[in-house]
């Protein structure tokens, strides 16, 4: 053998089945050629020793037989030899296959890299399209928010209220995500709404409440134009609909309003009452807990409205309210 690849490679040999394993533990080799008849362990163990092994499991093994009978040939591949070669050894003949072997190892192991590559490019690609969403989505929050002198921060803690709510409620991860999305996007509609109205120190008139109503309809088609996320419209168009069938734009009723309005609903509603405004401060904890219960069932959804109430008999600092929400929008 030695002879026969002198030019190409760096032979070893090995006397048995034993010296071999041995041997290919602490070396490096590319490929193997094993004789099935061996003194003590024959090819087929030193085969199945070497699968067994993830260092050697992936090196290709031709073995050498002096004849090739159909269920030797069988039980070779089926321990995982790569081939077989018929003893004598013709020398073109081993060179050739030797080569192809490798060759074939070569394109597998290069084919794999690729694979890999591109899938961590694939991956990496996601990862940073979905940084680009999320970050465009906050900075549409706080331009909402900022259209709105008296709310500031409102959407990022509706937005968190919602997914607290969602995850007691046992959403999963891209539920409570979800939510947590159209918590932020709930008021987009108010960019069309006029500053004088949004920040009118007096009672707004009918005409005026009714063009601030139109931020539902406004925010819904917005969102609408994203068609790869068509459900995110719903936050937007439903967080005003109350569960009794009174609120609007679209007066729906119980169970028809969509789980993530009827959420974002309490949310929202909680945040208006533990929220500084210009005519007073933050209501009481007591006081918004009565607000709630009052609500339950009329205004909100009985199911999220309880609880809300857990959340809030947990709070006994009362964290949970504008000055207790840190910058990044949780509770401290
Ligand atoms: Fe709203």
């Amino acid at each position: 053998m030695k002879k026969i690849f002198a030019a190409e490679a760096e032979i070893t040999g090995a006397s048995s089945g034993k010296e071999a394993l041995a041997w290919l533990s602490w070396h490096e080799a590319d490929l193997v050629l094993l004789d099935l008849q061996m003194p003590g362990m024959d090819g087929f163990e030193v085969l199945r020793k070497m699968k067994q092994q993830r260092r050697l499991a992936d090196i290709p093994v031709i073995i050498l037989t002096g004849t090739i009978e159909s269920e030797l040939e069988a039980e070779g591949f089926l321990a995982g030899a790569t081939d077989f070669v018929r003893k004598p050894i013709i020398p073109s003949a081993i060179r050739q296959r030797v080569s192809r072997v490798l060759r074939y190892e070569y394109l597998q192991d290069n084919l794999a890299k690729e694979v890999r590559r591109q899938t961590n490019l694939a991956e990496e690609r996601l990862a940073t399209t979905v940084r680009i969403f999320r970050e465009m989505v906050l900075a549409l929050a706080k331009t909402i928010d900022a259209k709105d002198k008296y709310t500031h921060g409102h959407s990022e803690r509706v937005a968190e209220y919602s997914r607290c709510l969602a995850r007691v409620d046992g959403a999963s991860e891209e539920e409570q995500e979800e939510i947590y999305t159209m918590g932020l996007l709930h008021d987009i509609g108010k960019v069309g709404i006029p500053e004088a109205i949004i920040n009118k120190p007096a009672r707004l008139t009918d005409e005026e409440y009714k063009v601030i109503q139109s931020h539902t309809v406004i925010g819904s088609d917005i969102l609408h134009l994203i068609k790869a996320a068509p459900d995110l419209f719903q936050g937007a168009r439903y967080h005003h609909e109350r569960y009794d069938g009174k609120g609007y734009p679209d007066g729906l009723v119980g169970d028809a309003i969509p789980k993530t309005a009827r959420i974002i609903a309490v949310a929202d509603a909680y945040d208006a009452m533990t929220s500084n405004r210009s005519y007073r401060g933050i209501l009481p904890q007591t006081t918004v807990r009565k607000e709630i219960e009052k609500g339950s069932g009329s205004q909100f959804d009985p199911r999220y409205a309880s609880i809300m109430l857990r959340l809030i008999d947990e709070d006994t600092a009362y964290r949970m309210c504008e000055t207790g929400m840190t910058e990044d929008g949780k509770s401290d």
